[in-house]
């Protein structure tokens, strides 16, 4: 495979030395690339998708987004631009493995998200309703192991309401059969664990006394990196084309994200050839798994000016598999984009990813993406089609072409 690469760029090179005003006579009248052009870009991103999914899985902060960094940082660098990283922190909340234990049998359930780590072994008791203060006053849950329903009032109460009552410890029951994923939303002195509505109604039922509760959990702040790359002396751009490259823990995420991450870097190398290179950034988001921290962190730091400087922020998410490309966000943008290639679906925004900061900054943004797939955060997101990558990528520059040939953008929502 890195020869692959090398002979890709060794090919390409020989072009660019020939042909650069070629090119960039092409970019500017918005044709597409022509046949052997498309061919190298295809078999550079599916190299660049195949090295990232090579590291294992990209999770913030772990060594092996030290090593995806350097070879973004590689690949920029080599297409003439110039790279910096932007460093943030955040808190993450991990559960590492929570569950109580019944006449020695262990049944395993999610701490709360936010919940202190604990242990105890006390008698479990089943409170009426959905655990109101009132509910609490008809049991003694003094020292004891509070069970109740999930529903009517949020969380934080109920486990409020149970360490108020002298309970040691709260478990949750969900109201479906599901597992039950939540966040406490504030600080709570004592355990929280959320069952199943399926374990939780029989544990609930069975009036069982003597329990051990084991909630395992813990905080720690997780440092991220966004890659930021442009052409030297590019302070002001009018564009931003950015994905995120990290994934989740234990799935490689071929394409989510590296599709993505991929079809910025090529458009990157194409745009290169073209003055139109000095009009963009192209940001690799870090943290975006976690909570959009990599985007969120970049608009914050950003001038207002800065900000206001932008006709749009481009960000591709979930790129290289399903036929099917779907274009969401600002209006005039979707709009623009299904008049450059009327097979493009707009759809409403669904799952965040990260051109939301940039939109609630008031930043005119696109989000290209082709819908839920099986592997989504799975140990199986570990390949993607060329062709959707090659497709993308074109769509998206000539998405940019327009944006940047057209002197004023409408910016209604
Ligand atoms: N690639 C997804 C974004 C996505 C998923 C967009 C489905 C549209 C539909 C992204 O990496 C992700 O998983 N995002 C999270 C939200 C984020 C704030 C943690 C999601 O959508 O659950
Ligand atoms: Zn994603």
């Amino acid at each position: 495979m890195a020869k692959l690469l090398v002979a890709g760029v060794s090919v390409l090179s020989i072009g660019i030395t020939g042909c650069t005003p070629v090119l960039e006579e092409q970019a500017e009248r918005g044709t597409l690339l022509s046949q052997a052009e498309s061919t190298i870009t295809s078999r550079r991103a599916i190299a660049d998708v195949q090295a990232l999914v090579e590291l294992g899985p990209r999770v913030t902060g772990t060594p092996v987004m030290e090593q995806a960094r350097a070879y973004l940082i590689e690949q920029y660098t080599r297409a003439g631009y110039e790279t910096k990283t932007q460093t943030f922190t955040y808190p993450k909340f991990e559960d590492l493995g929570s569950n109580i234990t019944v006449n020695g049998r262990t049944i395993n359930g999610r701490a709360l998200n936010g919940s202190i780590a604990g242990k105890q072994s006390a008698r479990l008791v089943a409170v009426p309703n959905v655990g109101q203060a009132s509910d609490f006053a008809a049991v003694d849950v003094k020292g004891a192991i509070a069970l109740v329903r999930r529903g009517e009032i949020p969380f934080l109460q109920k486990a409020q309401n149970a360490a108020n009552a002298g309970a040691v410890g709260v478990v949750i029951i969900n109201n479906e059969s599901s597992d039950l994923y939540g966040t406490l939303g504030g600080e709570v002195q004592i355990p929280v664990l959320a069952l199943s509505g399926k374990v939780g109604n029989s544990l609930f039922e069975s009036q069982q006394s003597q329990v051990s509760l084991a909630v395992n959990t813990r905080q720690r702040t997780v440092t991220g990196t966004n890659v930021i790359a442009h052409l030297p002396g590019v302070t002001q751009p009018r564009v931003i084309v950015g994905g995120h490259y990290d994934s989740v823990p234990g799935s490689p995420g071929a394409n989510d994200n590296a599709s993505g991450t991929a079809v910025v870097l090529d458009i990157a190398r194409n745009m290169a050839q073209t003055t139109l290179a000095r009009q963009a950034w192209f940001v690799a988001f870090d943290g975006e798994e976690d909570g959009l921290h990599g985007s969120r962190y970049f608009v914050s730091q950003a001038q207002p000016s800065f900000l206001e400087g932008l006709d749009a922020m481009l960000n591709f998410d979930m790129v290289g598999v399903n036929d099917q490309l779907l274009v969401g966000g600002t209006q005039s943008l979707t709009k623009l984009t299904q008049a450059t290639q009327s097979d493009i679906s707009i759809f409403g925004s669904q799952g965040g990813s990260d051109h939301a900061p940039f939109a609630r900054a008031g930043v005119p943004v696109l989000f290209f993406y082709r819908g839920q797939e099986p592997n989504y955060h799975t140990p199986n997101d570990k390949s993607v089609e060329p062709r959707l990558l090659d497709e993308t990528s074109q769509v998206g520059f000539n998405v940019l072409k327009q944006i940047l040939n057209s002197d004023t953008v409408s910016v209604a929502m």
